[in-house]
C-alpha cells in the first residue's frame, strides 16, 4: 500500500515539484488507520493531500503523504423539501455540484467549477458568488487524531466563517473522511453577488445560475491545466471601518464588502491590481492578467520561485495601502508541518 519516492507535481494544481518519501492512496477507513499506524511506527507527521488545489509544497516531503480518495455519494435522508447526502472526501467537488443540479438538489450551484475535492470543501469553507459551503453542510465525518477515533462534527461545531473552520484552527487533529450536505428541493437562487443577477437574466433557474457561474469563472480564472494556479492566492483582507475610511478618502473607488461585525472586507485583487501586479511576472511566477488575485506558475517554478513573487506582491501592497495580504494556500515544511507564511 505504501509507495516510496513519489513525485507529487501532477497532484498539486500549482504543479510544484515535490518528492514524497512515502505515499499512500486511501479509499476506506481501514487503509487510513493502517497509514496512520505506519506514521506512528516511524515517528512521522503525515501530510493529508486532497485535490492539491490549495497547497504549497516544498521540493521534498520526508514523511508519508496520505492522498484521500474515498468515494461514494449516498442519500441518507429525504423529505419533501430537503435531501441529506453523504459524500466521500475523495469525490471531485465540481462533478458533485453538477450531479446535485442534475438530481434537482439545490444550493451548491454558485460553487460550480471550484477546483478540488469534497473533503477539502469544509476546511477553508469554500465560497463564491455570495454562497459559502458551510451553509449547506449538515455534518463532517472525521478521524479525530487526538481522541484516536472516528467521529462526527455537526455544522455548528465546525466554526465556519469566511475562508475559515475548525479544520484550520487545529489542522493536525481531524482527517475528513466524508461530508454530509443538506440540500433543498425547491430552488432558492442567490443572485446578490456582483453582476450575477444581470448574467442570469430572465431565466431564473438553478440550472441557468450554474451555467452563468461557470461562464463567469471561465472568463476570469485561468484553467489550471493551461496555467498552473491555486485559485485566489490571497484572502480578501478584513479591516476596521476607520482603517477603511482613511483609505477610501484617497481611493474612493475601492470595492467594499461590509461585514456583520462592523468591519469591512476589501478586495485583494483590487489592491494587487492597483500596485501594478495584474498581468505582471517576476521570473517564472506572476499574477494573472484577467484576475490579479490568482498567482500563476508560468514556467516550471518551485516553491522558492512562488515565494519570491508572492512576498514581493505582499511587500508592494503593504507599502502602498498598509494592508497585509494573507496567502490562502497551506504551506508545508519538509517534515510535513504546516508553517506560517513569512512576509
Ligand atoms: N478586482 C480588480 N482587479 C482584479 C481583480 C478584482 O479591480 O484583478 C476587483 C473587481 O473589480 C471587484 C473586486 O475586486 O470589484 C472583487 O473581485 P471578484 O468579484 O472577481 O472577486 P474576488 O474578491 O477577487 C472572491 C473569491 C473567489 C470567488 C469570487 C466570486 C476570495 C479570496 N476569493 O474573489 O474565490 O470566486 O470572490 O465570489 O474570497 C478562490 O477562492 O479560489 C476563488 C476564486
Amino acid at each position: 500500500m505504501i509507495q516510496n519516492n513519489i513525485q507529487l507535481q501532477t497532484l498539486n494544481t500549482l504543479k510544484l515539484p515535490c518528492i514524497a518519501q512515502y505515499y499512500a492512496e486511501i479509499t476506506n477507513s481501514t487503509e487510513l488507520l493502517q497509514a496512520l499506524d505506519f506514521c506512528h511506527q516511524h515517528n512521522l507527521k503525515p501530510v493529508i493531500l486532497s485535490g492539491g488545489s490549495n497547497v504549497l509544497l516544498p521540493s521534498k516531503l520526508n514523511t508519508l503523504v496520505i492522498k484521500m480518495a474515498i468515494q461514494g455519494i449516498d442519500v441518507i435522508d429525504e423529505s419533501s423539501d430537503e435531501v441529506v447526502i453523504c459524500v466521500g472526501a475523495g469525490q471531485n467537488w465540481h462533478e458533485f455540484v453538477l450531479y446535485s443540479t442534475e438530481k434537482k438538489w439545490y444550493g451548491l450551484q454558485n460553487l460550480a467549477l471550484i477546483p478540488g475535492l469534497v473533503g477539502a470543501s469544509p476546511v477553508q469553507n469554500i465560497g463564491a458568488y455570495g454562497v459559502e459551503v458551510g451553509e449547506f453542510i449538515d455534518a463532517v465525518e472525521v478521524y479525530d487524531r487526538q481522541k484516536k477515533q472516528f467521529s462526527v462534527l455537526k455544522a455548528f461545531q465546525c466554526h465556519f466563517a469566511y475562508r475559515h473552520s475548525i479544520f484550520k484552527e487545529d489542522p493536525a487533529r481531524y482527517i475528513i473522511t466524508s461530508v454530509t450536505f443538506k440540500l433543498k428541493k425547491q430552488p432558492d437562487l442567490r443572485l446578490a453577488y456582483g453582476d450575477l443577477t444581470q448574467a442570469v437574466g430572465e431565466q431564473k433557474t438553478p440550472e441557468n445560475l450554474q451555467t452563468q457561474v461557470i461562464a463567469i469563472r471561465q472568463s476570469k480564472l485561468p484553467n489550471p491545466k493551461e496555467y498552473p494556479n491555486a485559485g485566489s492566492f490571497f484572502k480578501n483582507p478584513i479591516i476596521t471601518q476607520s482603517e477603511y475610511d482613511l483609505l477610501n478618502h484617497n481611493y474612493p473607488t475601492m470595492p467594499k464588502y461590509p461585514q456583520a461585525d462592523g468591519r469591512v472586507k476589501v478586495a485583494a485583487g483590487w489592491l494587487i491590481d492597483q500596485v501594478g501586479w495584474k498581468g505582471k511576472r517576476l521570473e517564472k511566477v506572476g499574477m494573472f492578467a484577467k484576475q490579479a488575485l490568482v498567482l500563476v506558475n508560468y514556467e516550471d517554478a518551485n516553491l522558492k520561485d512562488v515565494q519570491k513573487t508572492y512576498q514581493t506582491v505582499q511587500f508592494d501592497v503593504q507599502q502602498k495601502f498598509s494592508i497585509h495580504l494573507e496567502p490562502e494556500p497551506v504551506l508545508f515544511d519538509e517534515t510535513g508541518h504546516i508553517c506560517l507564511h513569512t512576509a
